[in-house]
C-alpha cells in the first residue's frame, strides 16, 4: 500500500489571503472580530482564537473594534454598518467572489440576477445582497425554470446567471447548457473558482486510482463535502476532520498494492493533512509488520525505501536501449527493464523511437523476481492512465485531436494518441461502405473522441467522420458567410443530370444549368462533361436560406453573341446550317452558339405548308439577314428576301 495526496489540495488562495490578513491585523490590535467564522474549519477558528481573532455573529458586537470580512463577503447593506460601528474594517472577501459581487452590482435595476448555489451558504447570501436587481438563488436548471413558469423572469428581461465558486463544474455546464438552450435571454458567466474546479478533478483522478479516499476537512465546508461526494462515486471514502477521526480498521479490506489517497478541503489547514499522512502511513506500516515478520529486517536494508512492489509507480532513468527493451534504474536493487510492447502500444514504434538513454520515465512495477534481481516495468500503462484521463479531457471540452493510424483491426483501425489506443469503428472513419480501411496505415488523421470508459483498463473510442463533418460544417458556415455573384471557383463535376450538372465547388456543390454549360447549343449535358471534370464556374446568383447556388461555366470572353455583332450587320447574306426544324420556322446557326430563325413566312416566295419537306437539318442555306435585336441577342434570317432580289433579275434576262 501506499500513500498519494492530491496534487492540489489544502488552504485555496483567498482562504490563504483571508488568513495572512487575520493575522497582520492581530499583531495590531488584541481583539480583533471576524463576521461569521473566518473559514471552516473548527481547529483552524479556534488557533485562531488564540490569537485573539475572535469570530461574531452580529456587525453591532464589533463596536469600536476593528473587524475583518471573511473571503465569502457580505452584502451591501451589512458593509455599510459595518464601516460605521466598527474601528477599522478589514475587507478579506476573495477577489474571485469580490469579481461576482461587481458583475452582480453592475447589473441594472430593472433587470434579474440568478445566482447559482446554496442560498444560505454565506457566499450567496452576500452575492445577492449585492445586486441591484432582483436576484434569486436557483440549486440547479428546474428552479430556474420555476422562475420563468411562474413569469417572476420572463423572456423579456435582461436576466444575468451566475454561480457561486464552490459549484460544482459538471453541474454548472449541465444547467447552464439547459439554460442557453431554452432561455435566450440569460447571460452565463461562469464564476467557479479554479481552485475547487481543481481541487475536485484532482481529487476525482486520484479517487479513479485509489482503493481508499480520505477526504480532510471542516464538516460545514461546502466544498469539501463536494471533494467526498466526488471521491465516493469511484471508490470506498471517508470524511474526517483530523487523523483521530481515521476509521483504521478500513484498512483491513484493502489489498497489499492498493493506493490510498488524501485530499483535503479550501479550508484546510496543511498541518491537518500532514498528520492525515502521518497516521496512515505508521497505520500501514503497523499492518505490514503484523502480516510480515521479517520485515524490521527488510528495513534495516538499505534498498528498503526503494523497495519495489508489482503496482508500484516509480520514476525510471533510461540506462540503455536495445530493440527488444529499455534498461532502467529505479533506485532499488533491482535492475528494471521495460521490453518493448510495456513501451508503447504502437505496434511500428522502436525502441529507440520511444526513449533514450538518459530520459526519465514514469513506469509501474509489473513483476519484481528477487532470485535474479530484476523488475519488470511498463510504461505504456502509466501513459495509458494519463492518456485516459486526457481523453476524458479533450472529450469534455470537444476538442478535435491528431494520431496516427497504428493498425487495422475487426470493425476499424487503431490510433495511437500520446500512446494510448484510440478504436475508430470502421463507420467512423471516413472510409466509404466497402472501402479499403488499409489506406489509412500509418496515416496521420484528425478525429474527436465520442467515448472513454475505465472498465477493462480503459475504452477510447473516436471518430474521424466527426472531425470530418465538423470541418466541413465550419467551411460551410464560412462559405455562406462570404459568397458573392460573379465569384469564380475551380470545381469537379460530381453528378450529371438531363437539367444539368452538380459542380462540387468545395464547401457546397452548385449547379450548372444545361444552358449555362457552355455557349454552343447542348443536346444533354454528359455530350461535353464527364462525373471527375475539372471545370471553371462562376456564381450566377445563390440562396442560403435554401443553400443553393447556381453556377455558370461558360466563359464571358468568348461569349459569341460578341463576336457576332461585331462581324455582322444586317442585310448582309451569309450562309448558315439548319440546325433544328419548328412548327413556325428553322434555326440556323450562323457561327457556333448563335442561332438565327428563318421564319416559316421567310423561306420561299411561294407558300410553305411543310417546312420538312423544304429544308432538312445539316442543310447549308444561303440567308440575308434581315434584323438584329440586340438587347434580345436574337437574328431573324430570310431565303425569300434573297429570291425576291433573284426575281426581277430572271426577268429581265
Ligand atoms: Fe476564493 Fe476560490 Fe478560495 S473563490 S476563497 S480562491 S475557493
Amino acid at each position: 500500500m501506499y500513500i498519494e495526496i492530491a496534487e492540489k489540495a489544502g488552504f485555496c488562495f483567498g482562504v490563504k489571503r483571508a488568513i495572512a490578513l487575520a493575522e497582520q491585523t492581530a499583531e495590531k490590535y488584541s481583539d480583533v472580530c471576524t463576521l461569521g467564522e473566518l473559514i471552516h474549519n473548527e481547529r483552524a477558528v479556534s488557533e485562531l482564537a488564540g490569537k485573539g481573532i475572535r469570530s461574531i455573529v452580529n456587525v453591532s458586537e464589533a463596536k469600536g473594534k476593528p473587524l475583518m470580512i471573511r473571503s465569502h463577503g457580505v452584502a451591501k447593506t451589512v458593509e455599510n454598518e459595518a464601516r460605521k460601528i466598527a474601528s477599522e474594517v478589514i475587507d478579506a472577501t476573495c477577489p474571485f467572489v469580490k469579481k461576482i459581487h461587481n458583475i452582480v452590482a453592475d447589473v441594472p435595476e430593472n433587470a434579474k440576477s440568478i445566482v447559482l448555489g446554496d442560498e444560505e451558504h454565506p457566499e450567496v447570501v452576500g452575492i445577492i445582497g449585492s445586486a441591484n436587481c432582483t436576484a434569486y438563488a436557483c440549486r440547479d436548471f428546474e428552479d430556474i425554470k420555476r422562475l420563468f413558469e411562474r413569469g417572476e423572469i420572463t423572456e423579456n428581461d435582461t436576466v444575468i446567471l451566475v454561480a457561486q465558486t464552490t459549484f460544482d463544474r459538471s453541474r454548472f455546464l449541465d444547467c447552464s447548457r439547459k439554460v442557453g438552450e431554452s432561455y435566450g435571454c440569460v447571460k452565463i458567466y461562469d464564476t467557479i473558482c479554479d481552485a475547487t474546479v481543481k481541487r475536485q478533478e484532482c481529487a476525482r483522478q486520484l479517487a479513479k486510482r485509489a482503493a481508499l479516499m480520505i477526504v480532510v476537512g471542516g464538516k460545514s465546508s461546502s466544498n469539501t463535502r463536494k471533494l467526498a461526494d466526488i471521491c465516493g462515486e469511484y471508490c470506498e471514502t471517508v470524511f474526517v476532520t483530523s487523523a483521530d477521526e481515521i476509521p483504521l480498521q478500513v484498512l483491513k479490506n484493502l489489498r497489499s498494492d492498493s493506493i490510498i489517497g488524501i485530499t483535503a478541503g479550501a479550508s484546510t489547514p496543511a498541518y491537518t493533512i500532514k498528520e492525515v499522512h502521518e497516521r496512515m502511513n505508521e497505520e500501514i506500516i503497523k499492518n505490514t509488520n503484523e502480516n510480515e515478520e521479517d520485515f524490521a529486517s527488510l528495513l534495516e536494508q538499505d534498498q528498503s525505501f526503494n523497495r519495489l512492489y508489482t503496482g508500484k509507480r516509480v520514476k525510471a532513468t533510461v540506462v540503455s536501449v536495445s530493440k527488444k527493451e529499455a534498461v532502467v534504474e529505479v533506485g532499488a536493487k533491482q535492475t528494471g527493464y521495460i521490453v518493448r510492447e510495456e513501451l508503447t502500444n504502437d505496434p511500428n514504434a522502436e525502441v529507440e523511437d520511444i526513449v533514450k538513454p538518459g530520459d526519465v520515465i514514469d513506469a509501474v512495477v509489473v513483476k519484481v523476481d528477487d532470485s535474479v534481481g530484476t523488475a519488470a516495468l511498463s510504461k505504456k500503462r502509466v501513459d495509458a492512465q494519463l492518456g485516459l484521463e486526457k481523453l476524458q479531457a479533450v472529450k469534455d471540452s470537444a476538442e478535435t485531436i491528431e494520431g496516427t493510424v497504428a493498425q487495422v483491426v475487426k470493425g476499424g483501425v487503431i490510433v495511437i494518441y500520446e500512446n494510448t489506443r484510440v478504436f475508430i469503428p470502421a463507420s467512423h472513419t471516413g472510409v466509404p461502405r466497402g472501402g479499403k480501411l488499409d489506406d489509412l496505415l500509418k496515416k496521420s488523421v484528425k478525429f474527436k473522441i465520442i467515448e472513454v470508459t475505465n472498465e477493462r483498463g480503459g475504452r477510447v473510442v473516436g471518430s474521424i467522420r466527426q472531425a470530418i463533418k465538423e470541418d466541413r460544417d465550419a467551411e460551410r458556415a464560412k462559405f455562406w458567410e462570404t459568397i458573392e455573384v460573379g465569384q469564380k471557383f475551380d470545381g469537379e463535376v460530381r453528378s450529371i443530370e438531363s437539367y444539368g450538372v452538380f459542380v462540387d465547388i468545395g464547401a457546397v456543390d452548385g449547379l450548372v444549368h444545361t444552358a449555362d454549360l457552355t455557349w454552343n447549343r447542348v443536346g444533354h449535358p454528359k455530350d461535353i462533361v464527364k462525373v471527375g471534370d475539372k471545370i471553371s464556374v462562376v456564381v450566377k446568383s445563390f440562396d442560403p436560406e435554401k443553400k443553393r447556388v447556381s453556377l455558370s461555366a461558360k466563359d464571358p470572353d468568348d461569349n459569341p453573341w460578341t463576336k457576332f455583332v461585331s462581324e455582322y450587320r444586317k442585310g448582309d447574306v451569309i450562309k448558315a446550317t439548319v440546325v433544328s426544324i419548328t412548327e413556325f420556322g428553322a434555326f440556323a446557326q450562323i457561327i457556333p452558339g448563335v442561332d438565327g430563325l428563318i421564319h416559316i413566312s421567310q423561306i420561299s416566295t411561294e407558300r410553305v405548308t411543310s417546312i420538312a419537306s423544304v429544308l432538312t437539318v445539316g442543310q447549308v442555306v444561303e440567308v440575308k439577314i434581315i434584323d438584329i435585336d440586340e438587347e434580345k441577342s436574337r437574328v431573324s434570317l430570310s431565303i425569300k428576301a434573297l429570291m425576291e432580289t433573284d426575281a426581277p433579275a430572271e426577268e429581265e434576262e
